[in-house]
């Protein structure tokens, strides 16, 4: 491996609350790194032979914005298929609701990605993850949750895997999604299998389980039965949550410690309450709740309450097609009443919280140097300048990736 040092940063994001108000910004600023690992993060000014090593490549940033890489913590990026039909006729009025009880939605997804190979999953994922890290995001979460079978689902964790080995793509965490489009006619045969070898085959591919708690999906009875024989087999719970309308999904991933729970667009406040209280991250996707019409989740609201908030893409074929961090940091500012600098911790540190990660999503020693260099001095215009293209270099685990 070798050393990076970035100089000439204009405004140094780093994130750190040690280092005053978010997002923690050091001035005429320099980042250095070493084996991947960030080991200066200060003034310029104070760098001198020893906080350089000889060997590092430099990087001039021109008096650049730097930020920490984005942790996109809720993303279903392995699927094959097209629904730009069902994003034409909800134009045209129809609900997702209405969609999905005619055979669409999640299970038209189904219907072309459960078949498919590792191979042709990966593909797909993979040019998707591509354009994650161009437009900034250094860490993803990739969801299965398009198979309604036990061999569909591993395939789809096996395919999100192999983008470890793409040094193209961010770095991946994994979680196993089975309880999301539902099995015709009675559900306990298949929750049945995914408790048993479901969870147990999950186990050795994915960090964590995850659930689709909804009117129409699954009831808060069935998301806690699975999340005991996901826990038992040593993977985390989070939860899609109060999306649509509120079922109780939050007071359960609560209840359950979840690392997160997710959506909450229709969470009360004794719900975000019960989340702050316990230590759960609230993962907002405001492409989501924009595309689909419904009210914004409570960003102002869930910092209120005492929640780590993180902003995701969620990333899927239906309700959020988009692989743009800054975009939801926009969204998130316009429609949930974030400040520009909650939206950006929430889509760095949040993000990371709700991943359980603390080696990254902060710009200090010690931690993993994954950073954006930005193609403006001020890191407010990544929000600012809507649908922007505001990234001019990526820095992944101490590498330049994009410039
Ligand atoms: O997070 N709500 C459930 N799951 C996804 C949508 C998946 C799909 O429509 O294919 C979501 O919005
Ligand atoms: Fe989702």
């Amino acid at each position: 491996m070798t050393a990076l040092a970035v100089r000439h940063i204009a405004e140094l994001c780093t994130c750190d609350p040690a280092r005053g108000p978010a997002p923690g910004v050091i001035r005429d600023a320099a980042l250095v790194a070493r084996d991947g690992v960030i080991t200066f993060a200060g003034p310029d000014a104070a760098l001198d032979g020893h906080t350089v090593p000889a060997d590092a490549v430099e990087i001039d940033a021109r008096g650049s914005a730097v930020v920490p890489g984005f942790v996109d913590s809720h993303t279903h990026l392995v699927w094959l298929g097209d629904r730009g039909d069902e994003y034409a006729a909800r134009a045209a009025g129809r609900t997702y609701e209405e969609i999905a009880a005619s055979g669409g939605g999640i299970r038209a997804t189904i219907r072309a990605t459960a078949p498919a190979s590792i191979d042709d999953l990966a593909g797909a994922a993979r040019a998707r993850a591509r354009r994650m890290l161009r437009a900034g995001t250094t860490t993803v979460e990739v969801k299965s949750g398009y198979g309604l079978d036990h061999d569909a689902e591993m395939r789809q964790l096996d395919a999100a895997a192999r983008l470890r080995a793409d040094a193209d793509v961010p770095d991946v965490a994994l979680t196993y999604l089975p309880l999301h489009g539902v099995p015709d006619g009675d559900h306990s045969a298949y929750i049945d299998d995914v408790c048993e070898r479901g969870v147990r085959n999950a186990a050795s591919r994915a960090a964590f389980a995850d659930a689709f708690c909804e009117v129409g999906a699954y009831s808060v009875e069935e998301c806690e039965r699975f999340f005991a024989a996901a826990r038992a087999s040593g993977l985390r719970p989070k939860l899609h949550a109060e999306q649509r309308s509120r079922t109780g999904g939050a007071l359960l991933a609560a209840r359950c410690g979840a690392v997160s729970a997710d959506h909450l667009d229709h969470a009360t406040a004794s719900d975000l309450d019960a989340l702050g209280s316990a230590g759960v991250a609230a993962v907002l996707l405001p492409g989501a709740a924009l595309v689909l019409g419904g009210p914004p989740p409570p960003g102002r609201r869930a910092l209120d309450a005492g929640c780590t908030v993180a902003l995701a893409t969620d990333c899927n074929p239906g309700t959020c097609y988009s692989e743009s961090m800054p975009l939801m940091m926009s969204l998130a500012v316009a429609t949930t009443g974030l400040t520009p600098a909650e939206a950006l911790v929430a889509a760095t540190t949040g993000g990371a919280a709700a991943l359980a990660l603390t080696d990254r999503g902060v710009l200090r020693p010690g931690c993993r140097c994954d950073a954006v260099i930005l193609d403006t001095p001020h890191w407010v215009d990544l929000g600012y300048h809507l649908g922007g293209d505001v990234v001019r270099c990526v820095i992944r685990g101490g590498r330049a990736m994009v410039t």
